[in-house]
């Protein structure tokens, strides 16, 4: 990494022209003896949706903590906005928006008068009914806070965590609990922040979630950053594929060779990984006409991040924690 991240500390904060919104490097930290992070190298740019995933206790909430001030390094170096997160207190935090993995709230408050109240803190801060209308509470907006469901309190998180115009929106897993639904609702927020040039640094440990919403991701694991990329760098060659369809074994069984030596049968599909899927493809739907085979659900896929994840997570967990 070369980017500028010690030299320019007496600028003045409005002034920053990095391209980059927070820059980490060499960054640890332990809580007495569990070291929940360690030597994490990450830069997040300007206006991009940067995800950290991760299991539970990866460090995910831990390196969030850090970058938003809460909580001080062990050692190595943070760079938020191009100041240190730490020392420039509260003028970092003016420009932040947080979303915490817990959130909590002034139940007695109705939505509107909770996201004025929020309003207040900042120097500038959005039209409340704009906001509450981003996040899709504008017919709860006289509800009682009290009174709103699971997914429409995690709304109101991201209008409390917006309100303040910040510049960066830290969301620590802001789906997790949330049906499909919500979910879906939050992710079109998201793409909606992000559009507003925000940039938006995210936690999960949901790759579908990664893989939809993020320019890039690190992989955390065990405090230690096991990947880092955008979702599509972190997949195998572009054409590489797996082709499947549902069949039962006498078919596997009749496969032409070519075929059946990269082929599998489980759980009533057959299956093929493949670099590159044209030939297999044009060779089994040859076989499927010529024999009468159906192919039903046929479906190439290229392996997904969920199944790199998977990977990551069995490869490190095999060599063994080094903490
Ligand atoms: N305040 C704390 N005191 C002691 N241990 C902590 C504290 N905060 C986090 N940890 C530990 O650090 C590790 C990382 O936790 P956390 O950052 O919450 O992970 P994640 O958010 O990825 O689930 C865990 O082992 C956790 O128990
Ligand atoms: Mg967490």
């Amino acid at each position: 990494m070369t980017q500028q991240t010690t030299e320019s500390a007496s600028r003045p904060p409005r002034t920053v022209e990095s391209t980059d919104s927070i820059i980490v490097q060499g960054l640890s930290k332990s809580f007495g003896p569990v070291q929940a992070l360690a030597d994490v190298d990450l830069t997040v740019q300007r206006g991009e949706v940067f995800g950290l995933l991760g299991p539970n206790g990866a460090g995910k909430t831990t390196l969030t903590e850090i970058l938003e001030g809460h909580v001080k390094p062990t050692s190595g170096t943070v760079r938020v906005l191009d100041m240190d997160p730490i020392r420039a207190n509260r003028t970092v935090r003016n420009r932040l928006g947080i979303v915490p993995q817990k959130g909590s709230f002034e139940l007695y408050l109705t939505v509107r008068e909770h996201v004025a109240l929020f309003a207040g803190y900042y120097r500038q801060a959005f039209p409340v009914d704009d906001v509450i209308e981003l996040v899709g509470l504008s017919s709860k907006s006289g509800a009682r806070v009290g009174r709103l469901s699971g997914g429409q309190q995690r709304r109101l998180d991201l209008a409390l965590a917006l309100v303040g115009d910040p510049d960066i929106v830290f969301l620590d897993e802001p789906t997790t609990g949330l049906d499909i639904e919500a979910r879906d609702r939050a992710w079109e927020t998201v793409q909606a922040i992000r559009a507003m040039g925000k940039t938006v640094f995210l936690t999960t440990h949901n790759m579908t979630e990664a893989q939809r919403l993020c320019d890039r991701v690190a992989v955390l694991h065990s405090g230690r950053v096991a990947a880092i990329g955008a979702p599509s760098s972190l997949l195998p060659d572009e054409r590489g594929a797996t082709i499947s369809f549902r069949g039962d074994e006498a078919e596997f069984k009749r496969l032409p060779a070519d075929l059946a030596e990269r082929a599998r049968f489980k759980a009533g599909r057959i299956s093929m990984d493949v670099d590159d899927a044209r030939g297999p493809l044009h060779a089994l739907t040859t076989w499927a006409v010529d024999s009468d085979v159906a192919l039903a659900d046929l479906e190439v896929r290229r392996p997904d991040l969920e199944e790199l994840y998977l990977s990551i997570l069995a490869h490190r967990d095999s060599e063994g924690r080094t903490s």
